[in-house]
This record gives C-alpha cells, sequence and structure tokens, in this order.
C-alpha cells in the first residue's frame, strides 16, 4: 500500500481497523449545506450576497442562496425614490459599496439616480444578482421546529410557492412601505395624487398648484424642485418645525475655498480618486471619522448639541431673511439631530419666493380640489403631494409565526424590541438587517449593514461546523438591552420634544430607530456574537458531535506544518 498523499487517504488509513468508529471526518467539519433566504435586494441584500459570493468564498460551498425581490429591480430605496430633488444626505463616498467605492462621484452628495446606476453598475460588475429572483415577494414564513426550517411562502406573478430554509435573513429595508396619510376624503380627491416613494415622472407639474404635505427629508427636498418650475405655485403644509442645516463647506476636506453647500467635485479631483486608491481611501477615512467625531453632537443639553443647535438657527434665520413668522414657525427649539437632519438645498430659501407659501398646520381632509387643515381652511389645489413617510411600525411585510407559534406582526404592533436590530425572541435562525433600534439616526447606513453581514456570517459559520439545528436570542437578555438602551437614550437627543419616525411618530415615545449608543460602539457589540446571549439547539443529542473523529482538518494534511502555533 502506498503512503497516504491527501486528508481523505490519510483519513481512510486512519479509520481502517478501528473497532469503536467514530465519524469519518475531522473535528468542525459541516454537515450539511445551509439553505438561506434572503429578502430584499436593496443595499442589505446586495451587500450580503457580495460577502457570500466573493469576500467570504468558503461560503459557496457552506451555503445555498436565494434572494427575493417583490420589486422588478435591485436597489430598493434608491430605485423607487423618484421624487424631485431626491439626494443623499450622507457625503456620497461614503454612501457607497464598502467592496467597491465609487471614485468618481459628480457631487459631495449623490442624487438618488446617481445612487441607483450605481448600484446597478456594482450589480453587474460583480454578478450580484446571480441569487436575485425578481418579482417574488415574501408573503409568509412559518418556523417548523421539527425541521428547524422556515417553509416560505413566495409570490411571483403566476402563483404562489414554498420555499424552505434554515436561515431566514430580512433585508426588507426601514423605508419601504409608504402608505397615504390619514386624511379624511384623500380618495375623492380628483387632481393628481402623489407620494415621495411613488413618484409620477410622467406627469408635469408645471403651471399646477401643488399641495406638499410634510416637511421631513423628502418633504424638503422636494419643495425647492417644484417651486422652479414654469408657473407653479406651491403650498407647504407643516405642523411641526424640522431643522435644515448644512454644518461646514465640504470642500475644505480636498483645500479648497468653494463655499457650496453640495460642491461637484472636479475632474482632477475624480481622475486622482480613480487612480490614487490611497488618497481615495483617506478621502473617505477622513469623512468618516468627521461623522463618527459628531456623536458627541446627539448628546442632549452637550455644550457641543447647544453651540451646533444655535448655529443651526442662526444658518437658518439667515436663509429665512429672518422673516419673523417664518423663523417662529420653521425654527425648533428642541435639540439639532431630534428629527434627521437634511442639508435640502435652496429650501428655507425657497419662502421667499411669490409662488411658495407656508401653511403651518395638519391636513386633515381633503376634497375633490381642496385640502382642508385642522383649523377648518380649505386650499384648492390641482396636485397634492404627500412626503408623509413610511410605516415605520418596524413589521416584517409578510405574515411570520416563529416558535410557539408566536407571530411577530402582533409582538410588534406594540413595542418593536428586538435583539440589537439583529433578531427576535422566538424567531429562531432568523437576522434582520437595519432591525428596530439599528444604527439609523446618524451616519451612513452602509456601514451598519456591512457589520451586520459580517456579524451574520460569524453565527452562520459556527452553526455550520459546531452542527446547530437552531439559534434564538433569549427575550431576558433582550428586555433587558432594551432596559439599557432606553436608559442612554434619556441621555440622548432623540428623546428630546420633537415629533420623529424615529420615535414611531409618538412624541415622548420609545426610540425604536436608533441604536442606544454610537455607531462605533454598535460597531463593537456585533464584532463577535455573543453565544451566551442566545438559546442554541444541536443537530444531534450530544452537542459536542462535532467533535468528529477527534483530529482537526489541519492535521490530515501532510504537507501542513504541525508545530504552526510554536511562537517564541
Ligand atoms: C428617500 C430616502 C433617502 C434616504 N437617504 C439616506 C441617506 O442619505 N443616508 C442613509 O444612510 N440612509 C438613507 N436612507 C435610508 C435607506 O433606506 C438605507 O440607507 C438603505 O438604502 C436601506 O437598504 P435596505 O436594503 O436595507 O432596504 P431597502 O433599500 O428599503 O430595500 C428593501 C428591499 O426589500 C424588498 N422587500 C420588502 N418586503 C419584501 C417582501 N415581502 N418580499 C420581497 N421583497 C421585499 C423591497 O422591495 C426592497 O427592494 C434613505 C431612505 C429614503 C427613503
Ligand atoms: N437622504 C435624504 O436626504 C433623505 C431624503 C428623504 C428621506 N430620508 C430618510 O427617510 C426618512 C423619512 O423621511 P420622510 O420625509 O419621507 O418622512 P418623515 O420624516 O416621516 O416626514 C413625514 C412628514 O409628514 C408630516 N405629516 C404627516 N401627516 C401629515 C398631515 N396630515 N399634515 C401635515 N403634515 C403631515 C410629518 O409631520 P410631523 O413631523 O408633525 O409628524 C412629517 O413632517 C428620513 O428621516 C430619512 O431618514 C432621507
Amino acid at each position: 500500500m502506498g503512503e497516504a498523499t491527501t486528508a481523505s487517504e490519510v483519513l481512510d488509513t486512519f479509520s481502517r481497523g478501528t473497532k469503536n468508529p467514530v465519524p469519518n471526518s475531522p473535528a468542525y467539519t459541516p454537515q450539511r449545506v445551509l439553505k438561506i433566504v434572503t429578502v430584499g435586494a436593496g443595499f442589505s441584500g446586495l451587500i450580503f450576497a457580495h460577502k457570500l459570493q466573493h469576500e467570504r468564498p468558503e461560503f459557496q460551498q457552506l451555503t445555498s442562496h436565494k434572494i427575493f425581490e417583490s420589486r422588478g429591480d435591485v436597489g430598493g430605496t434608491w430605485l423607487v425614490n423618484k421624487y424631485p430633488g431626491v439626494q443623499c444626505d450622507v457625503p456620497a463616498h461614503v454612501y457607497a459599496f464598502p467592496f467597491d467605492p465609487k471614485p468618481d462621484w459628480d457631487h459631495f452628495y449623490a442624487t438618488g439616480q446617481e445612487i441607483h446606476s450605481y448600484i446597478k453598475a456594482t450589480v453587474k460588475k460583480w454578478n450580484l444578482d446571480r441569487d436575485v429572483h425578481l418579482n417574488h415577494k415574501v408573503l409568509e414564513a412559518l418556523w417548523q421546529e421539527d425541521v428547524a426550517q422556515w417553509k416560505i411562502t413566495v409570490e411571483n406573478g403566476e402563483g404562489a410557492f414554498v420555499e424552505y430554509a434554515d436561515f431566514l435573513i430580512s433585508g426588507q429595508g426601514v423605508l419601504n412601505k409608504w402608505h397615504w396619510p390619514n386624511v379624511q376624503g384623500l380618495e375623492k380627491f380628483k387632481g393628481h395624487k402623489c407620494h415621495s416613494a411613488e413618484w409620477d415622472e410622467n406627469y408635469d407639474y408645471s403651471h399646477k398648484t401643488i399641495a406638499v404635505i410634510g416637511n421631513g427629508s423628502s418633504g424638503v427636498q422636494i419643495v425647492p424642485k417644484l417651486a422652479n418650475l414654469p408657473g407653479a405655485k406651491v403650498i407647504s403644509f407643516q405642523r411641526s418645525p424640522n431643522y435644515v442645516y448644512s454644518r461646514s463647506a465640504p470642500a475644505k476636506l480636498l483645500d479648497r475655498d468653494d463655499l457650496a453647500q453640495n460642491p461637484a467635485y472636479t475632474e482632477q479631483e475624480k481622475q486622482r480618486f480613480r487612480e490614487d486608491k490611497t488618497f481615495h481611501r483617506e478621502y473617505r477615512q477622513k469623512i468618516i471619522h468627521s461623522i463618527n467625531s459628531m456623536f458627541k453632537m446627539f448628546v442632549k443639553g452637550s455644550e457641543e448639541n447647544i453651540k451646533e443647535s444655535e448655529l443651526a438657527r442662526l444658518q437658518m434665520a439667515e436663509k429665512l431673511h429672518h422673516d419673523p413668522e417664518l423663523c417662529d414657525r420653521m425654527i425648533p427649539n428642541w435639540g439639532l439631530g431630534c428629527r434627521r437632519i437634511t442639508p435640502a438645498e435652496g429650501y428655507l430659501e425657497s419662502f421667499s419666493k411669490d409662488n411658495v407659501q407656508l401653511v403651518f398646520d395638519t391636513v386633515s381632509g381633503a376634497t375633490e380640489n381642496s385640502v382642508v387643515t385642522a383649523s377648518g381652511k380649505s386650499y384648492e389645489v390641482d396636485v397634492i403631494a404627500c412626503a408623509t413617510g413610511f410605516d415605520v411600525s418596524w413589521r416584517p411585510q409578510w405574515r411570520m409565526i416563529g416558535r410557539d407559534q408566536v407571530d411577530l406582526n402582533v409582538e410588534w404592533a406594540v413595542d418593536p424590541k428586538s435583539y440589537i436590530s439583529l433578531g427576535a425572541a422566538n424567531m429562531p435562525n432568523h437576522f434582520i438587517f437595519l432591525g428596530p433600534n439599528a444604527v439609523v439616526t446618524h451616519g451612513s447606513l452602509i456601514e451598519s449593514i456591512n457589520w451586520t453581514a459580517d456579524y451574520i456570517l460569524k453565527w452562520l459559520y459556527k452553526v455550520t461546523t459546531e452542527d446547530i439545528k437552531s439559534i434564538t436570542p433569549k427575550s431576558d437578555v433582550i428586555n433587558e438591552l432594551i432596559e439599557k438602551g432606553n436608559k442612554i437614550h434619556d441621555t440622548l437627543v432623540w428623546t428630546d420634544s420633537c415629533s420623529s419616525w424615529f420615535k414611531r411618530n409618538t412624541p415622548g415615545g420609545r426610540v425604536t430607530a436608533g441604536f442606544g449608543g454610537s455607531a462605533l460602539l454598535f460597531r463593537k457589540l456585533v464584532q463577535e456574537i455573543r453565544p451566551e446571549d442566545f438559546d442554541i439547539q444541536y443537530q444531534s443529542t450530544n452537542r459536542w458531535s462535532f467533535l468528529g473523529n477527534g483530529f482537526t482538518d489541519h492535521e490530515l494534511d501532510p504537507k501542513n506544518d504541525l508545530a504552526f502555533y510554536l511562537k517564541h
């Protein structure tokens, strides 16, 4: 018999003649290929796809992956938000796929269209739609305790079918499900009606009287664009103030004197970013450092917050030309950051135009041709543009029944409690991108999506190599985390007196969007998994079955150095 030269030959030699056979595989050998279903092909689903396909190629053997996307294209947020003025409020160079940052953004802040084109180009370049099934809507997910799998019902236009998965990962997004505002009689309106997240680009808004309801980040971008259309008259309905503020002249980061709020990159700068990867990385690093160092500003009543709020009020007053009524109505008295800060170039200035009117009131009703406010005034309009936000209940957009028949939509109807935004009690083998209390209140969401993807892979690796059947975050761990998070939030500006979707639009309500701490703390917390927070069940009755035949894979390869651990 010749000498064994491969791991399997060594193993065969070793196993032959054993009286008490153990599995003919070394310790930590995966016993099954994990079937994973991800919902959504926005940044979350696509970053996860990149990890599985490229960054961690070993997962090609360990997993099989399907992404179901209900819409006809990839891109999520940036596919559907096509309203005039749609723009990112974090610098473009840091709102980008971490594995392939774009060197040639046009401006400091990118438009929605540019982001979507970049997503499409990156998907093509990296084949990220390999596992994406478009026009496939997930309708239901039922946990099957006996086989430790999710039974998932998917609808694809031709009918519904069932898919089984060991892990169900939600990339459904936070600001994804829009709805009409609570305005009585809105359905009776005979003019043109649209929502920021479903904008009709074919409609000609010029020479029309347009009611824009809402002054969140979407509303403040829409108003100045509509106000610039020929013959258009814009009535902006708002019921609570909002900071519209830009901190500094961003061109300074490139040692340029340009004072523009959203400066264009020069061709030379784009060229340098393309050719000099170190320069590009250092530039992005500078922006990220600046964003992370701003977290102190979000501490309620801190010197930084007081100072920055004051600067914001001054900047707003200047842009409103110190008009006493506009300033009184539009400038908040709560701390800067309580609602998402948006730069919205030209928004405040547009209220000096003759064709823009501010109505500070709740829109409570609509008739065939007008909107009616809570104070009973009526305004005749041709168009009602609702920039009134999204369903921010955090509930899954499908029926989801977990362990012991717990219904997540019912559980989260009152208070969406998550495990560090990544999972939920009684929902085994389930991970969430940007779940409740994710880092959505400050900075670029892309970074936390990336950290979350790495976190999920750590668990998947453990599950497959230690022959784990199911993992479920423990309820008491979640409850304590919420309690501690709330206490930290009490010190942060999001619990100030503003109305915002971070608190599900209930002033004084619990902060359900936003991690209780800095982005860097979130990163540290999810950098390693904490198995002690989970209920773990194993495939075998003996949890140590993954020890296999008692050998490590490494020592079975005759070519390997078996003294590799010697350090000194
Ligand atoms: C107008 C706007 C501007 C924003 N600007 C910024 C910004 O400047 N900076 C920032 O950090 N963040 C911003 N955000 C937040 C933005 O949503 C995130 O940054 C990011 O795009 C989220 O990506 P995602 O993949 O998690 O979710 P999404 O992009 O929302 O994608 C979710 C996907 O899941 C799919 N889906 C949902 N339910 C189902 C189902 N049942 N079956 C199948 N598919 C389903 C949806 O169709 C969608 O394609 C903005 C959001 C909006 C709305
Ligand atoms: N990058 C960007 O620049 C950008 C752009 C758009 C969106 N976003 C993201 O998306 C989030 C949501 O933004 P959004 O603007 O779409 O939604 P939003 O912040 O939830 O704002 C909705 C607005 O509609 C108002 N509203 C609702 N019903 C009303 C009524 N009946 N009458 C008068 N006003 C009414 C709300 O007033 P109240 O506040 O009084 O409730 C609020 O001003 C942002 O916070 C941000 O995270 C980012």
